[in-house]
């Protein structure tokens, strides 16, 4: 809202990072009011926690070897918490959350899914669009609660399907929507008045008039 101190993200990879840079982008072009104060992988490798610190913001790996769900998620909420973060975006972030982690931070978890929820939840989710047929998939964000890409909805971005896509060439076109789809998400929440109604999300009064 005007005048707030940007909102205090975490973002949780295991892999890339594209949608990190995507919304970190996001943030400093002023479409979205916060910034990424802490990047935090279980992966030390993950070439995404490598852009984080090349962009100058505290990247954490903090890998699950030794260690139960619960210890390693633990862990995790200890770093969120010596940076003061207010909201988790999960990019790409392989591990399912413990139900203390995602009571942790309520309602103020969000995860983006390569396909249309509640179509092709899980792994590979263009692999199994593409192996059922459908002609239409996407992208959706949505609130985490302790299912698998189960929480409600947010924002969805539809990509038709080609008869001659290939998993890559279908996730990729996805993969662009994803970048849009993520910081209007983030924007939305951060900006309207909302709440939770059963499954969806109910937004109230207008949309603030673009500036
Ligand atoms: C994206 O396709 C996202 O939807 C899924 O994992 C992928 C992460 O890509 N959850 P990136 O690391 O953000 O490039």
């Amino acid at each position: 809202m005007a005048g707030e101190a940007p909102a205090r993200v975490a973002v949780l990879l295991s892999g890339r990072g594209s949608n990190f840079l995507s919304l970190h982008a996001a943030m400093g072009r002023g479409e979205v009011p916060a910034r990424v104060v802490v990047v935090v992988s279980n992966k030390s490798k993950a070439a995404g926690l490598a852009k984080a610190v090349e962009l100058g913001i505290p990247a954490v790996a903090i890998s699950r070897r030794g260690c139960s769900r619960q210890q390693h998620d633990q862990r995790v909420l200890e770093v969120l918490r010596q940076h003061r973060v207010e909201w988790v975006c999960l990019a790409g972030y392989m591990r399912l959350l413990s139900p203390s982690f995602v009571a942790a931070f309520p309602r103020r978890i969000l995860n983006i899914h390569p396909s249309l929820l509640p179509s092709f939840p899980g792994l590979e989710a263009q692999r199994q669009a593409l192996q059922h047929g459908v002609r239409v998939s996407g992208c959706t964000v949505h609130l985490v609660d302790e299912g698998l890409d189960s929480g409600p909805v947010v924002v969805q971005r539809a990509v038709t399907i080609e008869d001659d896509d290939t998993e890559d060439s279908l996730a990729t076109r996805i993969l662009v929507q994803e970048h849009c789809a993520y910081p209007e998400a983030l924007s939305r929440l951060l900006t309207r008045r909302w709440s939770v109604k059963g499954r969806r999300i109910e937004w109230h009064g207008a949309a603030p008039r673009p500036t």
